[in-house]
């Protein structure tokens, strides 16, 4: 009898079931490649929003689509085979309607295969997020800090660093977990308010510039890389891979100038000649 075991992916239950016990790491990608590494390491792989900035040059995560997200979500769930895929729904794909929400939300299941998707806000999508999951979509969901509302916002600032705001995003925590989602991403609050998120909901938070205080952390890959060129305060630096990649061009470049690119041994020698 064969002794290889099948490696299963972790599902929404899987990780909801984590609350309160080992942190969750999570970590976002969009390339087969970058997924592949993070599989070894992280539970979940979040196919972010975030690409439209990090991959795509945007100011915000506004312009993002529906068909983008489909595209890179492939190419990690190709890439990966453990971690939990979760896409991101853009701005513009959910907000509408409950039914707007789960036809996109359906395109992105069937299309990519992950095993979940995330969308950002509080209160105003517990309608929604209800709607999915009895639906058997599940839902990741995003509070605090959501960044596909810098038109309204102004500003990627931190909130809940005034506790009069605390209220709001208690408010925002509590129904988004009421709603279904089998847990919630909480950006840039306050470390008392972190605490006070955790300790309120049964789902597990993860957070992003929101202390230590959630059930698991996330973070932009590149970001943690030092591929990025803006990043927020509250990013480590776990990596600083970019002066690197520009070595490796600017010697690439150096040698074709110099005609030394490629040498012998990079060429195709004729049949039955050694290089
Ligand atoms: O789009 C993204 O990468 C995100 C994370 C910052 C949580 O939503």
């Amino acid at each position: 009898m064969s002794v290889q075991s099948e490696m299963r992916r972790l599902t929404a239950p899987d990780i909801h079931a984590r609350k309160g016990g080992e942190p969750i790491v999570m970590l976002t990608s969009y390339h087969a490649h970058t997924a592949a590494l993070a599989d070894k390491y992280c539970d979940v792989i979040l196919v972010g929003d975030s690409l439209g900035m990090v991959m795509h040059g945007m100011e915000t995560t506004v312009p993002v689509t529906l068909d983008m997200m489909i595209v890179q979500g492939r190419a990690v769930m190709r890439g990966s085979k453990r971690a939990l895929v979760v896409v991101d729904m853009p701005f513009g794909s959910y907000e509408a309607s409950r039914e707007q929400a789960f036809m996109s939300a359906v395109r992105v299941l069937k299309e990519t295969g992950c095993g979940a998707i995330k969308l950002e806000g509080g209160k105003r999508m517990a309608e929604t997020i209800r709607f999915l999951v009895e639906r058997g979509v599940p839902v990741m969901a995003h509070v605090g800090l959501t960044p596909q509302a810098i038109n309204v916002l102004g500003s990627f600032r931190a909130q809940g660093r005034d506790e009069a705001d605390w209220g709001r995003i208690e408010e925002d925590t509590l129904a988004v977990s009421e709603a279904g989602a089998f847990s919630v991403v909480i950006e840039a609050v306050a470390e008392p308010l972190a605490r006070k998120l955790t300790g309120a909901v049964p789902i597990p938070t993860i957070g992003i510039g929101a202390s230590v205080a959630c059930d698991g952390q996330v973070l932009v890959m590149e970001d943690m890389l030092g591929l990025s060129p803006r990043v927020p305060k509250f990013v480590k630096r776990f990596g600083d891979l970019g002066p690197g990649i520009e070595k490796a061009i600017a010697d690439y470049a150096a040698e074709v100038r110099a005609r030394s690119f490629p040498g012998p041994e990079h060429v195709y020698p004729m049949k039955g000649k050694k290089p």
